[in-house]
Formats: C-alpha cells, structure tokens, sequence
C-alpha cells in the first residue's frame, strides 16, 4: 500500500499534500470545533448503530464510546491540540480516537462527512435555539419588572413620533414583551424543524451496508411527541439542505429588529427632551471631550448589531442561492454566520436584561407628558360620536376645535362651552369631563387595549408565562 499523505482520511488517491497556503484557505477547524460536543454525540450514535446492525462489535463500540468521552473530556479540558492540518472537527476528533483505538478505522463506515456535518449542526441548532429562548425569556422577566414597578405610569403612545393617545407605561412595556414572545416562538418552529436526523444520507445517495437510520435518531434525540423517530426523507437534498441556517439566522436577525427597536425607544426616552426614563451607568458610557454626557451605548449597540444580525442572514441566502446539488464546498462558510447569530443575539438578549433591570422611571416627566390635553382628542371626537354625529363630521368638529385653541394659545381643555359650541352644537357643558384621564383609560375595556382592566390581565398573563421572577 502506497505511504499515506497527511490526509489519512482521503488521501489514498493523492501523492501530494496540499499546500500550506491551501490549509490555510480550506480549514474550518479553528470555528468548527465548538461542534465537537455535538460531533462526539452524533459518532456515538453512530457507533451505537454500527454495533446494533453488527457492522461492528459491541467491544468496538465500547472502546469508541470511551476513546470519545476522553477525548470530549480533553477538550472541555483545553488540552486536545485542534490541527488546521486536519482541516476540521471532523476529521480532528476521529484522527485523535484512531490514535487511541483501533476500531476508530471503522467509525467512518455508511457515513461521510455530509451527513455529519448535518446531523452536528442539527444538534447544535436544537442546543442553540433552547438557549436563546431561555435568554429571550430573561429579557421578558425585566422589562416584567419594569412593568410591575411602574404599574400606575401613564406616558404618551406616539404615531410618527408624534404624541398621539394616553396609555400605561406597563402598555408599552407589554409590547415590547410580545416582540420578543414572537422571538421566542420562532426559535421553537426552528428547533421543531431541526428534529430530524440526517445520518445515513451519507455523501449524497445514503450507503449499500445494512443500517439503522431510525436507531440512530432514536439515540439523537431526533423524535417526535410520542418518541418516534423523525429521519430526512431525501438523501440528496439532506446533504445539499441549508435552509435551517437561513431559518436560524432570519429568527436572529428579527430578534435583532425587535431588540434595535426596543433600543430606539430607550435612546429617545432617555434623551433630555424626552427624559421618561434615566438608563444605568453600568450600560452607559461617558465622552471623552464633554464632560456632562452619559451617552446611551448599550442601546446604541443593540441597534447597531441589528445591522450585523441581518448581514449574516444575507450572507447564508447568497451563499445557498446558486449551487447545484448537492453538497459544495462552499457550504463550508454557512457556519461562521451562524455562529456569529447566535453568539451576539445571546450578547443582545443579555444587555438587554441588564439595561432594562438598572432602569428608573421618572415619574414626574412622564405625568407632565402624559398631560397633554390634545392626547384626548380622539376621546373628543368619540364624545360627539355617542351624542349622534357622525364620525367624520366629529373628527372636523374636534380639528377646528384644536384649531380655536392653537389660535387662542390656550390647552384644549381651557377652552370654554361657548368656544366649542361654536364650533359643533353638540358639545355639551359635561364635554371637559373627556379630559379626564383616569376616565379615559377605564373606557377602553376591550381585548388588547390600554384600560386598566386589560392591563391586570396583561400582568397576570406574563406573570404566569415568565414567572413572578
Ligand atoms: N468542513 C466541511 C463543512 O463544514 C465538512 C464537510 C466536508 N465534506 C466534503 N465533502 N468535503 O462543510
């Protein structure tokens, strides 16, 4: 048998290594190897599998099993040296256990690295969804908290950021907790998709030896309610597949939406113009010129990130877009993305819960804001809609009331009977009574509005989701 390149796992065919500048180019080892927990479960399986259908010993298998934890051990460790040589996780872990044990040569039987570097990512995908929800959830609880400690808060809602019609600071709050309850569930239809098990698709056309693909999703986890197991149904389009990507970094790249959004609105509360809320130092940061400022940089970020969260998402689509099936080496550079996804919508998910924990409400500017008598003029005009005007005619009637007032410079509840009878004979001496805020909030009863009533429900619902915390 001719002597082995350094590729021992494909190298039979070759007389030549590759060459430096080509590793360099083609490992994927140095972002892979966060796979390996997910690789030495899946080979595990496998192994498992192999014995079951006796394509290997139940020794061998044991002897795998064990080259794979203290290999999975060394690892945790920080003590397995990664070989760029060995271009990626792959081919590194099943390098390490050939050099522990011989039935490591066996391993590899009716798989290839198509089929797992499927079955890893799936892996990790499920792994990786559980834990961003779990964050998502944290962020839920404090801005709940927020919500709870601020309870009778009222501010003004804004259309086109324009002061538009009165509700509960917790109201707002409250949709920001739906935001990232859409996040949430997202991820779980990402997980739920990422339930079946590509091993025995092998490189493209699955393999003539006699497997077990339902004994090894079974071993993986891969099932469904009642434990079936879920295997891919088509070999060529499980190797070729990527669209868990493109669904995994999309639910991030909303997240990230959701999350700049909620950042906007933190950015302009804390403003001195709006100054509804102060942020914490400990997620501020000062200039190094002006010494008065405390600049809002968490926020900023968790904008700014949204930027990048969307890039990665871009990046998988043009990736996938062209290539003929099956497999291509291009698909190598869906991880990176992917990666990133995930490790910076944990980051946001995070700032975010601690941003929003350190925040104190002042509540004297929201009341001052939230007074504005022209956030009731919609209630106005509802006034002459149940006194039996028509809603358009109402609706002019209150415009040229504001107008009256504009041009007597005077708030619109100041007005007196005479000015807005002369406007519309339908006003009646009870027409200031609109101005009442506590009114206005209790007369919107319905599902999903900002009344009191609403808003207990609200709590309840939340406090029963996320927990009193
Ligand atoms: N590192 C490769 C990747 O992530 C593993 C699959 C390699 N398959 C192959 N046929 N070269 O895509």
């Amino acid at each position: 048998m001719a002597k082995p390149t350094s590729q021992a796992t494909w190298g039979g065919r070759f007389t030549a290594g590759p060459a430096e500048l080509m590793l360099k180019f083609s490992e994927s080892v140095s972002f892979d190897h966060r796979l390996a927990p997910f690789d030495i479960a899946g080979s595990k399986a496998h192994a498992a599998m192999l014995a079951h259908v006796g394509l290997i010993t139940t020794k061998e298998r044991d002897a795998i099993h064990a080259g794979l934890d203290a290999i999975l051990a060394e690892i945790a460790a920080g003590k397995f040296a990664w070989d760029v040589k060995l271009e990626d996780v792959h081919m590194n872990i099943e390098q390490a256990l050939t050099k522990r044990v011989p039935a490591a040569a066996k391993l590899h039987t009716a798989r290839s690295r198509n089929d797992q570097v499927a079955t890893d990512m799936r892996l990790w995908f499920k792994h990786a969804c559980a834990d961003l929800a779990a964050r998502l959830r944290g962020a839920q609880r404090a801005l709940l908290a927020v919500a709870t400690a601020n309870r009778d808060v009222l501010i003004p809602g804004y259309t086109h950021l324009q002061r538009a019609q009165p509700v509960f600071l917790a109201h707002h709050v409250f949709a920001w907790i739906e935001m990232l309850d859409r996040d949430v569930g997202r991820l779980g239809d990402v997980a739920a998709h990422a339930n079946w098990c590509p091993l025995g698709s092998g490189a493209i056309a699955g393999t003539t030896l006699p497997i077990d693909r339902e004994f090894t999703a079974k071993q993986l986890g891969f099932v469904d309610a009642k434990g079936r197991p879920q295997v891919t149904q088509n070999s060529m389009d499980t190797v070729a597949d990527r669209d868990l990507f493109i669904e995994f970094a999309s639910a991030c790249a909303i997240a990230g939406v959701h999350f700049s959004r909620i950042a906007e609105d933190l950015v302009l509360w804390s403003s001195t113009e709006f100054g509804f809320v102060d942020l914490p130092d400990a997620f501020c940061t000062g200039s190094s010129l002006m010494p008065q400022k405390k600049n809002p940089d968490a926020a900023e970020l968790l904008r700014g990130k949204s930027a990048r969260l969307q890039g990665n998402l871009h990046t998988l689509l043009a990736l996938a877009k062209g290539l003929p099936l099956t497999y291509n080496r291009d698909l190598q550079e869906d991880k990176p993305p992917v990666f990133d996804s995930f490790d910076q919508t944990a980051l946001c998910a995070d700032v975010l819960a601690g941003t929003v924990t350190g925040l104190q409400v002042r509540r004297e500017r929201c009341a001052a804001a939230v007074a504005d008598p022209a956030l009731l003029a919609t209630d106005l005009a509802d006034y002459l809609v149940k006194r039996g005007v028509a809603f358009r005619d109402a609706h002019h009637a209150v415009g040229a009331v504001v107008k009256v007032a504009e041009q007597k410079r005077v708030p619109l509840n100041a007005l007196t009977l005479a000015d807005v009878q002369g406007v519309h004979g339908a006003f009646a001496a009870d027409w200031v009574e609109i101005f009442d805020l506590k009114r206005a909030l209790a007369a919107r009863t319905g599902t999903g509005m900002p009344g009191p009533k609403q808003i207990a429900k609200q709590f309840a619902r939340w406090q029963k989701t996320l927990g009193r915390g």
